[in-house]
Order: C-alpha cells, then structure tokens, then sequence
C-alpha cells in the first residue's frame, strides 16, 4: 500500500515528508510560495515571453508540480504590453493579450507516478491551516511551521484543470484509491475530483467506481465550469503540451532530444539523491539547454556550484527579495544572464573538500554508490576542509 505523509505548509498549500528519504519535498514556509520564489521569479519569465512565442521547460522530480503550475499560472495570467509614449508625454501600456500565440511545451520528470498522476488534485491555498497533529515523525516540521504564515501566491484553477486534461489518460487505479482514502480526504481539492470524473464519463470509458465519483461531480462540477471555459479558450488560441514521464531522469533524458529554455532542477539534497546532482548528470543537461537557457536549482551548496562549473556552466545565485537570503543557484551557458555572481568567498569554498563534487560516468548507478565513493574521494583528498577554510576566512576578513 502506497502511503504519503502529507500536511500543510504556512502559505496554505499541501506539501509532502518522505520516510524513505527521511527529508520534506517542500519548504514548511510554503510549497507554492518557495516554487515561485526559487524558480519562477528567478528565470524572469516577463522578459523572456516578451521577446519569444514559444517557450520549453524541463522540470526535474516534478513530484506533485508545484514548479510546473507556478510557471502555468504565471503564464495564463501574462499580459503582453508595450509602453507607448503619448502626445501628452507620458508613457501609457498598451496590453496585447489575444493577438500572440504562444507555444508552451513542458516535460516534467518524476519516479513516482502516483505523486505526478494525483498532482492536480492536491490543495493549495487553504485557510485557516490547522496542523495540529501529524501523524507522522516530525517534531522538527511542527516547529517550522509554527514561524509566520504566508500566503502571496494564488494558483488559478485553471492550472489544475490543464493538468487534470492532460494527464486524464495515465491516471491510474493505485491512484484512485489514494484520492478515495478517507486518510487523505483534508488535502485533495473536491472541485478538481468532480471534474475529473466528468471528463472520465465524457471522454473515457474507464470503468472505475461510480458512486463516489457521481456524487462529487454532481455537487462540485458547477463550480468550476468557468474555469474549465476559460481553459478550453486558452487551448484554442494557444499551443500546450505537457509531456510527463515517469522514469528516472537520467533515463529519460538519456533518450530526448530536445533542448529547454529553463531547466528546473529540484531534487531532494546531494546527500541524500546525488545521482541528480552529479558532474555528468550535469554535463547531459547542458546539452539539454538553449545557448540563452538557464537552470535553476534552490541549492547553495559548494559541490553542486563545482559541479555545474565542471560540467562547463557559468554559476551564478539566486536572492529572494522577501528574505533578503541568496537561496539558490544558476547554471547558464550566457554569463551575461547572471544576476548575482558568486562571491569571493563562495569561490574559494569551491577549492576546499566541499566543492568535491559527485560522479556517475555511466549515468546509472545507485546512490548509496554515489555516495560511497564520494566519501572516499573526500576522504583521500588534500584539500583543507570548509570548517578549517571558513575560521581562517574569519580570520581574515
Ligand atoms: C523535493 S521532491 C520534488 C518536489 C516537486 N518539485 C514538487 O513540486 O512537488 C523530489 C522528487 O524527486 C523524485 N525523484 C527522486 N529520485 C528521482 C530520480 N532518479 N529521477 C526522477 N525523479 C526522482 C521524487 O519522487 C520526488 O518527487
């Protein structure tokens, strides 16, 4: 039986604990706001649409999509202006919104289907958030998410309703049964469950169980037909096509051919998934990105940044305004997008054991391999430790 550790983050929406990998899949200030924060802020996209029609976007673990419906939302809601400077000498903005088709193609990756196929249904903007007991081992999580609430971002509907249309195919039995359990009932949104069981009747004859889905439909579909019009309208005027696969990335990156405009890397921690992290996943994915392409990852660390400079990348940071923190990093092939460049004293740390980075020549092996022969690597090398380098870089400044 597959379980989830569920529970809701300080901007209302769901995110994820894994006991497997003993680490949360979303920031406890909030799993929406921290997609917006370290990926779909930092890639700039006002720029980017307004000088292109088309628009190609890899996300990595896409796991239950925040990453993937930020950029959606961020993109139903653009508007292409001009500033157009009036005979009363002043600017005015002229809004083009229905003349630019624009072309959006995403691939998202994930091992784990039944995350990516319950994707749509997850909530994600509660209020009135009451955690009160989790059920699951995390003192450290209750303590997080007792620090601020916030809530800055809303995620339209529509984006959910997009995904559900898209992934209605693939959406299996196994997962079913997770949206069915009352054990889950808290955090799936019954709009997007009544509508999928409406698209299920209207275009697919799968025989699942009809009462439950009957009921919801009945009583929630009404509710969101707007949405599901203004979703049919945008696919008219526009070309979309979300491709997901569930496999391993390697794998599945291995076999594309395409090259992507922004790359959004989130897998869980090097120490934990570092056959994501390594120098020659890294060198797959710059065959992967556009000359004017960018990664982003929400990783600060030392080896992943050495990592991307080894694997031929210019590496640069990501800050987040709201917290006045550089709280990830770029990797791009055009140095003249980088915002904020590493420091001085991020450089240096890249020459000490922290910048040894991790290795998987045949893109294939386990991590606890990966691992394993990083310690050694580690251990074997003369370089001073970033505990040393940092107190004699106290010292010094
Ligand atoms: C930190 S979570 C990603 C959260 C996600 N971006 C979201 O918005 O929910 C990491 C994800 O990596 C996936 N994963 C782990 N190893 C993987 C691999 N080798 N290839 C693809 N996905 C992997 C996990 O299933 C998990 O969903």
């Amino acid at each position: 039986m597959y379980d989830m550790y569920p529970y809701f983050t300080n901007d209302g929406s769901v995110g994820l604990y894994s006991f497997d990998v003993n680490d949360i899949y979303h920031s406890t200030y909030g799993a929406l706001t921290e997609a917006y924060e370290k990926f779909i802020l930092p890639a700039d996209l006002t720029s980017f649409l307004k000088k292109n029609n088309e628009i190609k976007i890899l996300d990595i673990c896409f796991g239950i999509g925040y990453n993937t419906k930020s950029l959606l939302n961020f993109i139903l809601d653009f508007k292409y202006n001009e500033q157009i400077y009036t005979d009363n000498h002043t600017y005015i903005d002229k809004v083009y919104t229905d003349n630019k088709k624009l072309k959006v193609f995403i691939k998202a990756i994930d091992i784990d289907k039944n995350l990516a196929y319950l994707s749509p249904f997850f909530i994600t903007s509660k209020n009135n958030i009451k955690n009160n007991k989790l059920d699951f081992k995390q003192a450290k999580i209750e303590k997080m998410l007792k620090c601020e609430k916030s809530q800055k971002f809303v995620l339209k509907k529509e984006v959910n309703i997009l995904l559900i249309k898209n992934i209605l195919d693939k959406i299996d039995n196994e997962a079913i049964c997770i949206l069915k359990d009352p054990k889950y009932a808290l955090y799936f949104d019954k709009e997007m469950i009544g509508l999928f069981w409406y698209l299920i009747n209207r275009y697919n004859k799968k025989c699942i169980e009809l009462n439950f889905f009957t009921f919801l439909h009945n009583i929630y579909y009404r509710y969101i037909s707007n949405g599901y019009k203004n979703v049919s309208k945008w696919l008219k005027m526009n070309d979309f096509i979300f491709d997901l696969n569930i496999d391993d990335a390697r794998k599945i990156l291995l076999s594309d051919n395409n090259t992507y405009d922004f790359i959004f890397l989130d897998a869980f921690t090097p120490a934990k998934c570092p056959c994501l992290w390594t120098v020659d996943f890294f060198r797959l994915l710059f065959e992967h990105l556009n000359l004017d392409g960018m990664i982003l990852t929400y990783s600060n660390s030392a080896t992943v940044r050495n990592a991307f400079l080894h694997a031929g990348f210019y590496v640069g940071k990501i800050y987040t305004e709201s917290s006045g923190k550089f709280t990830g990093t770029v990797a791009v092939k055009n140095k003249s997008l980088i915002k904020y460049e590493l420091s001085e004293y991020d450089l240096s740390l890249l020459k000490t054991k922290a910048g040894i980075f991790y290795r998987d020549e045949n893109l294939n092996a386990i991590n606890e391999a990966i691992i394993e022969r990083h310690k050694i690597e580690v251990k074997n090398s003369n370089l001073i430790s970033s505990s040393q380098f940092i107190k004699e870089w106290k010292r010094l400044h």
